[in-house]
């Protein structure tokens, strides 16, 4: 199994569009050592060559296309190498993709929770729209751990487990968080048995993650803030990083402290990481710190074999 990281900022993209930020300006002016990144998604192989899962469909998907020319593999006037879009949540960073596949030849296979089919059907109704293109087919997720796979994606299964986090801000429920608004997904290697546990949103940890993250070869996690006052700090926002579902790295409680916790050959990877993150400068003393404990700073075109 290959997971290839299209995207690996979070929502705004790396540097942000009308961000002037130290690390967007560093890297639009070329003065910061860091790479430009774009917004959150995966494209996920079994072994079948030229069939890919999407997870999440980024603004930023035209984009992620052309720089993976194996998503595009032309056996027919119209072709794709996307055999189906596995959703870990309906945010706008997450799902505005999916109207640049419009053009698909039939309805678009789409995994994703109750809760997120909720939110993309009334709060952002980018279902409904997209039946006036291709459509979509639903495939609801179950919140259980229950197995599933991606048709096409041979040699690949997935689960789907709630995580503490937040609805997107439209949602009729932002302030009441659901189980199965957010997701974390367990992609495994049928063959190898091993796993990847993909979790670009995480507010708070539980035990059955952590239960699952104990298991996981590689967990790809939430990266979004190095700090829970960080954009406060920049005077950029009035939220903490747990106001908004994101657990911060640094701290009493934060991610640092549960991967250090996780087996000695785990891969440490943080993923979706906003462009505030000091971790974005390779030359920070926060990368260095994520360095020493052996962790890694996704970044667009990474590939992870299992
Ligand atoms: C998030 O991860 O909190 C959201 O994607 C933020 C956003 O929509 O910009
Ligand atoms: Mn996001
Ligand atoms: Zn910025």
């Amino acid at each position: 199994m290959i997971i290839r990281v299209l995207g690996s900022a979070a929502g705004g993209g790396f540097p942000q569009w009308n961000c002037n930020c130290r690390n967007c300006a560093g890297v639009r002016h070329g003065t910061l050592r860091t790479r430009a990144r774009t917004q959150s998604s995966l494209a996920v192989r079994g072994s079948a060559p030229h069939d890919w899962a999407l997870v999440n469909a980024s603004p930023d998907i035209l984009a992620q296309l052309q720089a993976h020319p194996e998503l595009q593999p032309a056996r027919a006037a119209r072709d794709t190498a996307i055999a189906g879009i596995v959703l870990v949540d309906g945010q706008v960073d997450h799902t505005t993709g999916l109207y640049m596949l419009r053009e698909s030849v039939r309805p678009l296979p789409v995994w994703c929770t109750a809760q997120a089919h909720a939110d993309l059907t009334r709060g952002n109704p980018i279902f409904g729209v997209l039946g006036h293109y291709c459509g979509i087919e639903w495939h609801a997720l179950s919140v259980d751990g229950d197995e599933f796979t991606v048709a096409g994606v041979a040699g690949v299964s997935w689960r789907a487990l709630a995580v503490a986090s937040k609805p997107a801000p439209y949602s009729p429920h932002r302030a009441a968080p659901q189980p199965g608004d957010n997701v974390a997904l367990v992609i495994a290697d049928r063959a190898s048995g091993r796993a990847a546990l993909y979790a670009p949103g995480l507010g708070a940890m539980e035990e059955g993650l952590w239960q699952a993250m104990q298991r996981a070869a590689c967990v790809l996690v939430d990266g979004t803030f190095w700090s829970d006052e960080e954009m406060i700090g920049l005077g950029l926002s009035k939220k903490r990083a747990r106001d908004i579902g994101h657990l911060p790295q640094s701290g009493r409680g934060g991610m640092l402290e549960w991967l250090e916790r996780l087996p000695a050959g785990t891969r440490r990877v943080l993923i979706h990481i906003n462009n505030t993150n000091p971790i974005l400068d390779e030359d920070s003393a926060e990368r260095a710190e994520l360095t020493r404990r052996g962790i890694e700073v996704a970044w667009d075109g990474m590939e992870i074999e299992l």
